[in-house]
């Protein structure tokens, strides 16, 4: 039996990919072994969102030549978009295969047998042309319990600092019936609960026509018509989605968690410009406001980049101004890396690297206080966890998981309770990142 081996670069979308990719060479017959030694194909999923990215994407790609020299590697994934000529003269690579081919791995790697290297032609596609989304699917997880569902590909909003639009291409969503099929396989397989996941989710259904009209709210109202699937929760979306209709309707579907990604970047109107981002900061405050209104305690999470190209003192104090007005439970904090053929590359105004990396431990020390606060605020009020993971904390056994709003929980470890959900009152901190529940009787 062929032995084929994969590894994952970058977002939750290319991971989805990846075991897609993974279970296509299952069925095809492929033994799956770890990313070592011993491999007759390696597929590498790359990565392309940062200078930083590429690189990693080059060094793992040289790894698996290096692992095995005989062996086939594939690079598939948003740097061979970004430099699919480019990889075709690097004697580590067997086959290049783009954004929106990846469906066709196994059929490419038996013509490589017979054939030889490829050409770029052959499996790189204008990304920027197609209207197509890639039909990729999972029908099963690790763990049985939480499942990444992606929905939608491709971006139109093209901010001034990311390369996505241009290696991911026109967003373009899947169709109900493909994820309903999936999410229902998964659900009579155990998994209890789905993140919906894509490049942009906001801009789910923006491309079907007017016949097969959907959008991301009505994709929610039918997931959770599905019988035993628990939890529905959304992964990042922009502050424009949530409307007051939006949210009233969210707030009515039990299955929704509230635990809301809203991408901010910058505390900033100016820098917020600079962006390329559609939204001022007293925009997303009414957004914020209105998932309070209609949740109780909402998690709302976010991403913030620090230094991004002309961003003052002044600029920088006014984003701690308005993270510590939001108060979000958990931030994603990134200091900005140059990408080549963005916009923001060639800005002036560039922040030197010690800048960037004082402001990054200003947040990230924020976030810790915030999260810990979000935390605490549910001591003594009754929650719902779902059991993933044994940890031991002290010395002692606990099965952990998570609340609806993504709070670490733990109880008291017995046996066969991984997957379950377990009700009961959020009783104490076990530590500062995980509360402890006792049960109901
Ligand atoms: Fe990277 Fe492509 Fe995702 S650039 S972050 S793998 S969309």
């Amino acid at each position: 039996m062929r032995k084929a081996a994969l590894h994952n670069l970058g977002c939750k979308v290319n991971s989805y990919e990846t075991e897609a990719m993974q279970q296509m060479l299952e069925e095809a017959g492929y033994e799956i072994v770890p990313f070592r030694e011993g491999a007759d194909v390696y597929v590498i999923n790359t990565c392309s969102v940062t200078n930083i990215a590429d690189r990693k994407s080059r060094q793992m790609l040289h790894k698996a030549k290096k692992m095995n020299p005989s062996a086939v590697v594939v690079a598939t994934g948003c740097y061979v978009q970004a430099v699919g000529e480019e990889l075709q003269k690097d004697a580590a690579i067997d086959l290049v295969i783009g954004n929106n081919k990846k469906k066709d791995l196994i059929s490419i790697l038996e013509q490589y047998v017979e054939e030889s290297r490829n050409t770029p032609e052959d499996y790189i596609i204008d990304i920027s042309q197609t209207p197509h989304y890639e039909p990729l699917s999972i029908r099963r997880i690790e763990g049985h319990t939480r499942a990444f569902i992606k929905i939608q590909d491709g971006c139109n909003q093209f901010c001034s600092y990311c390369i996505i639009p241009y290696t991911r291409g026109r967003a373009r969503s899947r169709g109900v019936a493909e994820i309903l099929e999936e999410v229902e396989t998964l659900v009579q397989k155990g998994c209890c609960e789905i993140v919906l996941t894509g490049i942009h989710l906001t801009s789910y259904g923006i491309d079907f026509a007017e016949s097969e009209k959907e959008n991301l709210l009505g994709l929610i109202e039918t997931l959770d018509q599905i019988p035993g699937l628990k939890r529905i929760r959304l992964g990042s979306l922009e502050p424009r989605v949530i409307t007051e209709d939006f949210v009233r309707t969210l707030a009515g579907i039990s299955s929704i968690c509230p635990h809301f990604h809203l991408s901010l970047q910058s505390g900033c109107d100016a820098t917020l410009a600079r962006m390329n981002r559609h939204y001022t900061t007293e925009d997303y405050a009414a957004r914020c406001d209105l998932l309070r209104r209609y949740f109780a305690n909402p998690a709302i999470t976010t991403d913030v980049i620090v230094g991004f190209p002309g961003e003052t003192e002044e600029e920088f104090a006014a984003t701690c101004d308005f993270l510590e007005k939001i108060h979000f439970y958990e931030m994603h904090v990134f200091k900005y890396s140059k990408r080549a053929g963005t916009k923001a590359a060639e800005m002036k105004g560039q922040i030197p690297e010690p800048v960037k990396t004082i402001r990054s431990e200003r947040l990230l020390k924020l976030t810790k206080e915030m999260s810990k606060e979000y935390r605490k605020s549910f001591l003594g009020l009754s929650e719902e966890v779902l059991l993933e993971e044994c940890v031991t904390v002290d010395g002692v056994s606990y099965w952990a998981g998570y609340t609806k709003e993504y709070v670490k929980t733990a109880i008291p470890y017995a046996d066969g309770l991984g997957g379950t959900l377990i009700s009961g009152v959020m009783e104490r901190m076990l530590s500062e990142e995980i509360v402890c529940l006792s049960q109901k009787r």
